[in-house]
C-alpha cells in the first residue's frame, strides 16, 4: 500500500485551502503573477462574492477586493449596510493576468481554459463555506459558478438555481462602474448595482 503521506490530504478549512492554492499549478498564470491570492472572510459567511481575478494591487497586496475595484465595491457594500468583514470575497482565478506595457502591467481577461483550472478551487470554497447565496460579479465569475457563459445584462438581478441547489446572484463587476466617464451616467449605474447589493442583503 502507499504511504499515506503520498496523498495530500483534503483541506478541512480555509486557512489549509490557503495553503494549498499558495503552490497551484493547474494553469500557466503562477508563473507571471506575485503570489495566488485566495478568497477571504468567515468560514460560517452566508454570501460569497465572487469577482474575476486579482488585479495589479491585489496580486501585491495577496488579498482580493482591495484596489480601486475593491474601493467601489466597499463603498457600495457599505450603502447596502452589508458588512464586508462578515462575507466571503473570493474570485473565479486566482492569479493575476496581465500584459506588461512599460513600466505597467494591464489586466488582461481570463480564457476559458484558466477559468476551469480555477474552479477547482471555487468549488472547494463553496464546499467549505456552504453559503445561502454566491453573488457572480460579471461575466467571468458567472461563466465560472454556472458553466456557460451567460449575457449578464439581461441576467442581471436574477437568482439562478443550480443542479445543487446553490443559488447564483448575477450581476455586473464593480470595475464596470469605475471605468464609466460621464458623472451622470456613473451615478446611475452605481445606483443599479447599490439597488442589486440591496437585493443581495434581503437573500442572504
Ligand atoms: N477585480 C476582481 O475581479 N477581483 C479583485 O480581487 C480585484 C479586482
Amino acid at each position: 500500500p502507499e504511504p499515506p503521506d503520498v496523498v495530500a490530504p483534503e483541506a478541512e478549512d480555509i486557512p489549509e485551502l490557503r495553503e494549498e492554492a499558495k503552490g497551484c499549478r493547474r494553469c500557466p498564470l503562477w508563473r507571471d503573477a506575485t503570489q495566488t491570492v485566495f478568497g477571504e472572510g468567515p468560514e460560517n459567511a452566508d454570501v460569497i462574492f465572487v469577482g474575476e481575478q486579482p488585479g495589479d494591487q491585489e496580486d501585491l497586496a495577496g488579498k482580493p477586493f482591495v484596489g480601486p475595484a475593491g474601493k467601489v465595491f466597499d463603498s457600495i457594500l457599505d450603502d447596502a449596510a452589508i458588512d464586508r468583514r462578515k462575507v466571503y470575497v473570493t474570485n473565479a482565478v486566482k492569479h493575476f493576468k496581465f500584459e506588461p506595457r512599460g513600466k505597467r502591467r494591464i489586466h488582461s481577461k481570463p480564457n476559458a481554459g484558466e477559468i476551469q483550472a480555477c474552479r477547482w478551487w471555487l468549488d472547494k470554497e463553496l464546499d467549505l463555506v456552504k453559503p445561502n447565496l454566491v453573488v457572480a460579479l460579471g461575466a467571468t465569475a458567472a461563466q465560472s459558478l454556472l458553466g456557460k457563459a451567460v449575457p449578464i445584462t439581461k441576467m442581471r438581478g436574477d437568482v439562478i438555481e443550480r443542479e445543487d441547489g446553490l443559488r447564483v446572484f448575477v450581476t455586473i463587476h464593480p470595475s464596470f462602474i469605475l471605468r464609466i466617464r460621464d458623472h451622470e451616467d456613473k451615478a446611475a449605474e452605481r445606483e443599479r448595482f447599490l439597488q442589486d447589493m440591496r437585493k443581495v442583503r434581503k437573500l442572504m
